[in-house]
């Protein structure tokens, strides 16, 4: 009997110091409370909470359920596992929890333990994650089709205005005023259109090596008036990819340009398509230019960080995107007087040897 009770007092002190919040209880009042779970009830000693009824600290929406499946603990001995609950601690505050729950005999008597988990905050962070994940979808969908919108009435504009210009030759300047900034209002909304009409996108076979040629070929007359060369270099074995052709230019004239706009005073860039490791192409842009700093390179993919008076900032903000929708990454390194390196490693379709 003595030894009973000693092996009895040495299971109640691991549990008094267990990492998890331990409560016991009847339909009345709770009978016991571990270390753990009255600082998870913000409360000051075990008296706050001994005596009291389980549902002075569960959420009012939850009683009638818990009630349920307490009846049912009694009844049917059986054990739940990881219910969620709201709890409402001693400070009001409102905390989410999974209760897992069994019924025992303690002290004689029938009553319920429960092993209770306080996870507010793995709650609030999928909660807000969602949320963003969900606000930016909108928010793209939204942009994207006002871009579509706008451009047609701007077009019209523009050439309402070439047309005055022509006529009202002593206006000239207001005139080529008026223009640049309507190109810079078409710029922005070029940005965004790529983001459009998600259901006009094909994935297609396409040798990167020829795309990424035509890319620089469009370019090159930008590169050549900022007096930058642009050194392309290929490794021969390089197996097919699949991609969105039009939105995988987009993501390199994204690159090559702000490469270009980094070296004001002209330099070269270093264009490298490799095989990389199993199935995987990397195309690096090294540029020489004015660098990043590195606090900022993990912000990159967020819109409207722009250090440049003509930039929008969404560049790289789409073009990760456009990335992440083949299934690639973006790697930027850089040195700030140096220059940047921007590695775009996309998967390529596997050869069977
Ligand atoms: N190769 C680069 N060298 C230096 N800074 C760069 C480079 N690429 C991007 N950046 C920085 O990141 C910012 C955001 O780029 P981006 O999204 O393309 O927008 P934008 O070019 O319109 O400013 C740029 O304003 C610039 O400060
Ligand atoms: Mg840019």
């Amino acid at each position: 009997m003595k030894r009973i009770k000693a092996s009895e007092e040495n299971y109640k002190q691991v549990i008094e110091i267990l990492p998890e919040s331990i409560f016991i209880y009847d339909q009345n009042s709770i009978l016991y409370v571990n270390t753990f779970g009255e600082n998870m009830l913000g409360a000051q000693k075990k008296d706050d909470i001994l005596g009291k009824s389980i549902y002075d600290f569960i959420n009012p929406n939850y009683h009638e359920r818990a009630m349920k499946r307490l009846k049912q603990l009694c009844e049917e001995n059986i054990q739940t596992s990881n219910v969620g609950q709201k709890l409402i601690r001693l400070d009001k505050k409102i905390i989410f929890v999974e209760v897992s729950s069994r019924s025992i005999l303690y002290e004689g008597k029938e009553a319920t333990l429960s092993i209770v988990k306080d996870i507010t905050d793995k709650k609030e962070t999928t909660e807000s994650l969602l949320e963003k994940s969900e606000k930016l979808a909108l928010v793209g969908q939204m942009a994207a089709g006002i871009a579509h919108e706008i451009r047609n009435p701007l077009t019209s504009i523009k050439g309402f205005i070439q047309l005055f210009k022509s006529k009202y030759t002593s206006e000239e300047e207001y005139f080529n005023l008026v223009l640049s900034e309507l190109e810079r209002i078409n710029l922005i909304i070029g940005e965004f259109l790529v983001l459009a009409k998600p259901t006009a996108i094909v994935f297609k076979d396409k040798d990167i090596k020829s795309l990424i040629k035509d890319v620089v070929t469009l370019i090159n007359i930008q590169a050549i008036m900022n007096n930058v060369q642009i050194f392309v270099e290929f490794e021969s074995d390089i197996s097919m990819i699949v991609c969105e052709e039009n939105q995988l230019k987009q993501v390199f004239i994204n690159i090559l340009k702000n490469a270009i706009e980094a070296m004001p005073n002209g330099g070269t860039i270093d264009l490298k398509v490799k095989a990389k490791e199993k199935d995987k192409v990397s195309i690096c842009i090294i540029d020489q230019g004015s660098g990043i700093p590195e606090d900022r390179i993990p912000t990159l993919s967020e819109p409207f960080y722009t250090t440049k008076e003509k930039g929008t900032g969404l560049g790289l903000m789409i073009s990760y995107k456009i990335i992440e929708s083949h299934d690639g990454e973006i790697k930027i390194s850089s040195k700030i007087n140096e220059g940047t390196t921007v590695e775009v490693i996309l998967p390529t379709i596997p050869q069977s040897h």
